[in-house]
């Protein structure tokens, strides 16, 4: 397709007024909303008065907004993903909030020691999951995908009456692939098993369908696709009759009944709140609220049939291909079981991704051969998109990637 074609496509395209909402460089085709979100222009504003209210009113501002701040960001976030405003909190990082879900649920089914993901699944959950085995002497169980998607039924032949706890990505880092929740909530459901969700690669480009599912527990990512900013806290979402019959693995003061009493013996917080553990991050928290309306004011449905339209649109470009040669597509060609991005396997999916990167195309790179192209709806263009697929399609048939002399770096 032209690149005429492409910019007809952004100019009728109903959120293309976003963009000019972020920072962002014109000559750079960021397609990295995938792993680091384009920080939104109110953040400037939304941490600075955080700084003003340190410089100013110091500890006094605790009572001024701050102590609230977990749950008032729970509530929007809740909203986007259509469940109870007091069924979502923010605190730790993804990897803790899932840390801590993960154990809460595992303690919850006694004499139920299995634990099951898959092989799909993000390494840092895999850690904690394989940690969590071992202090509680309980079985991880793994189960294979075809390295792209694993279907509910491959799902359904590993869960036995000793699984306790079903741990999923809901859109899986590397393909993309997104599991049908619906169809496995009630696979678990019909076992007796809880189910913890990482909706991380699937929050803020789709609906997720929490409630419609009945879902147990989920975890997600704000640093992504709602542009939170480096290391934003993550979201944890807990359902409601559930909440009081879960126990915190991490108790601690922000998570007790009534924290400024200071009583000796920990008595959890009823609700949502008890999930907390410490002093929440304040600047790194309030950081997410801009993204977070903007995603709001833009709404999921919108963004959701845009994000399909873009990775539909790169799959095109792949397959006009005259000759992909040993660049393979590594996403589901269903748009309705792909996320936001598209990932492609090369022998040297490094390389590319340097050579790309030193023209302000940035895409990264996933050891040990993933290329992977994250589509922001609010802002990713369709002709970002072309110029990516454009040069990789002519590095490919140059080969001039291979004298981009770079040494691995620590982030990729
Ligand atoms: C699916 C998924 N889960 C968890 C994480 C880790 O999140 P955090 O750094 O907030 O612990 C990531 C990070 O990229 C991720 O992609």
């Amino acid at each position: 397709m032209s690149e005429a074609a492409a910019k007809a496509l952004d100019a009728a395209d109903s959120l293309a007024r976003y963009r000019s909402r972020f920072a962002l460089p014109e000559g750079t085709a960021y397609l990295k909303g995938n792993s680091l979100g384009a920080m939104p222009l109110p953040v400037d504003d939304t941490v600075r008065t955080i700084l003003d209210q340190w410089r100013t009113r110091q500890v006094r501002a605790w009572n001024e907004g701050w102590y609230d701040l977990s749950r008032r960001l729970g509530a929007k976030v809740a909203s986007l993903l259509g469940v109870e405003a007091d069924e979502v909190i923010i605190g730790e990082s993804t990897t803790i909030a899932w840390h801590k879900l993960c154990s809460a649920a595992l303690e919850a089914q006694p004499g139920r020691e299995e634990i099951v993901t898959d092989d799909l699944n993000f390494p840092s959950d895999l850690y904690a999951l394989q940690g969590l085995a071992r202090q509680r002497g309980a079985r991880l169980k793994v189960v294979p995908s075809n390295g792209i998607a694993l279907p509910p039924e491959g799902i359904a032949s590993a869960l036995t009456d000793e699984s306790g706890v079903l741990a999923l990505s809901h859109t899986a880092y590397r393909s993309a692939y997104v599991h049908d929740l619906e169809t496995v909530q009630t696979l678990a459901r019909r076992r007796g098993i809880l189910t913890v969700w990482d909706l991380s690669h699937s929050f803020g480009v789709m609906p997720i369908p929490l409630r419609e599912a009945h879902a147990d527990m989920a975890a997600g990512c704000l640093y992504k696709y709602a542009s939170g900013g480096p290391g934003a806290p993550a979201f944890l979402y807990v359902r409601r009759d559930l909440q009081d019959r879960l126990a915190n693995p991490l108790q601690g003061w922000f998570g007790h009944a009534a924290p400024f009493e200071f009583e000796e013996t920990y008595r959890p917080a009823e609700g949502i709140a008890r999930f907390l553990t410490g002093t929440p991050p304040i600047v790194s928290l309030a950081a997410i609220e801009p993204g977070v309306d903007l995603l709001a004011e833009a709404g999921i449905e919108a963004i959701r049939e845009k994000s399909m339209a873009l990775t539909r649109y790169a799959v095109d470009q792949y397959d006009a291909l005259p000759d992909a040669g040993e660049l393979a597509l590594a996403t589901p060609r269903d748009p309705e079981q792909r996320g936001a991005h598209i990932a492609f396997t090369h022998p040297e999916a490094f390389a590319l991704s340097r050579a790309l990167i030193a023209e302000d195309i940035v895409v990264d790179f996933r050891a040990p051969d993933l290329l992977r192209m994250g589509f922001a709806p609010l802002t990713t263009r369709f002709h970002d998109v072309l110029r990516a697929m454009d040069r990789l399609a002519s590095m490919l048939a140059s080969g001039e990637h291979r004298s981009i002399q770079v040494d691995r770096p620590a982030v990729t």
